[in-house]
């Protein structure tokens, strides 16, 4: 799929550097050119030796060496490449390309470059959350630097959290996404874009409340996915342990209730994308005092109410409704059928319909099986990273907006 890329993978310090080996290979096996920038402190974690033995190519490691800049000078290395992939991305690098600083040879190649960027950070959680990685996060996306990841999980210095450099997959997907979006030249540069995302949480008391195993991971994804074509994305997220995605506005909520307000608040939208797992029900009446036991052994009685459903508003919205209205169905059997039936009856255009039965591992795992269900087809995807199934859709969606 990569068939003649070129690109120019910035290996910079930090333990995921070994990940980068494998990203190399996953590049190659794709058909594209991968030549290599190693800075110093990626040399601390892997050596020049197996960056040039699996990329088959010289090593770029110094900015003041002659020999390298008498065969190839750092403004063509910076040039001489489809994409340039930052894998791993550390603070320390993104800080210095937000500001423009050119003091070795990777971040000069990456302030000489006139290609696109992609990062894929990674760093201890702190780093990542830290006000000041935010800021140099937020200037890069503003420049039009992409990024895939980081993950959450377990990181190499004993922490969990955000951090966790992307899989070499879910990088090469990304690396797809940013070449195939350059090819068809479809993107959603003008448009405005809304994604709900992750649970919902309702309350029972000030400290019980409903909930769902929604991860948020798949909705995060889309809304990245959508912002790295261009659009102006707001993504209303309910509460997960993900980090707001780059380069989109996020609005954190809590409830159905909420979520709708939200969304409601930041239309006028082009499109519509629920991915979010909304609660179906909250508590009538929400204890403002925290529940006690009363000692008769009888459990309280909870009532429910149906909340709104935020897809059918948005689909059935006379005045203002967004062009594109995208849903989702999580099934566990006849999982076409369904999904059509709730097509017509929410009036949305798309529902992205995926089987959460047992054994399938969807609900908090990181890879999707979904069929794209519209008006008149039904588009079954293979099996892929929920990044992947993001991307997939945010370039239907852009080919959507380029057709009509
Ligand atoms: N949805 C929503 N607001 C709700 C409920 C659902 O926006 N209150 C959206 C979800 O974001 C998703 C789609 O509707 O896009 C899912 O519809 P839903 O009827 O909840 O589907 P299931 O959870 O699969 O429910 P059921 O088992 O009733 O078919």
């Amino acid at each position: 799929m990569l068939n003649g890329k070129r690109i120019l993978l910035i290996i910079s310090g930090g333990i995921a550097a070994y990940k980068a080996l494998d990203l190399i290979r996953r590049l190659k096996e794709q058909g594209a050119g991968v030549r290599c920038v190693l800075s110093r402190g990626g040399a601390q974690f892997v050596t020049p030796l197996s960056v040039a033995a699996l990329s088959e190519e010289a090593v770029y490691q110094d900015l003041f060496s002659l020999k390298d800049e008498s065969e190839m000078g750092h403004i063509r290395l910076s040039r001489e490449a489809d994409l340039l992939v930052v894998a791993p991305a550390s603070a320390d690098l993104m800080a210095k390309m937000a500001a423009g600083l050119a003091d070795d040879l990777a971040s000069t190649v990456l302030l000489a470059t006139d290609k696109p960027v992609l990062l894929a950070p990674a760093m201890n959680t702190r780093m990542w959350e830290h006000p000041a990685t935010r800021r140099n996060l937020a200037t890069l996306a503003d420049d039009g630097v992409r990024t895939v990841g980081p993950g959450q999980g377990d990181l190499a210095c004993g922490e969990v959290g955000a951090g966790r450099m992307a899989e070499p997959m879910e990088i090469l997907a990304a690396v797809q996404a940013c070449l195939g979006a350059e090819n068809s030249g479809a993107t959603l540069h003008g448009r405005r874009a809304i994604v709900t995302s992750g649970p919902t949480y309702e309350a029972i008391d000030p400290v019980r409340y409903i909930a769902n195993r929604s991860s948020g991971k798949q909705g995060h994804a889309i809304a990245e996915a959508i912002a790295r074509l261009g659009a102006d994305t707001v993504l209303v997220a309910g509460p997960t342990n993900l980090a707001d995605p780059v380069g989109v506005e996020t609005v954190r909520v809590e409830s159905a209730r909420q979520m709708l307000a939200a969304c409601e608040q930041a239309l006028p939208a082009d499109v519509a994308i629920c991915a979010a797992a909304v609660a179906d029900w909250r508590v009538d009446g929400t204890a403002q005092q925290k529940m006690k036991k009363d000692g008769s052994g009888q459990p309280p009685a909870l009532a429910l109410v149906e909340n709104p459903d935020i897809l059918a508003s948005l689909a059935h919205l006379q005045d203002g409704r967004p062009d594109l209205v995208v849903g989702f169905a999580a099934e566990t059997e006849q999982v076409v059928d369904y999904a059509q039936a709730k097509r017509a009856r929410k009036r949305c255009d798309w529902i992205v319909a995926n089987d959460v039965s047992d054994g399938t591992g969807v609900m908090g795992g990181d890879d999707n099986t979904v069929h794209l269900v519209t008006a008149d087809a039904v588009d079954s995807w293979p099996t892929m990273s929920k990044q992947d199934v993001a991307a997939t859709l945010a370039r239907r969606i852009a080919d959507h907006f380029d057709i009509s």
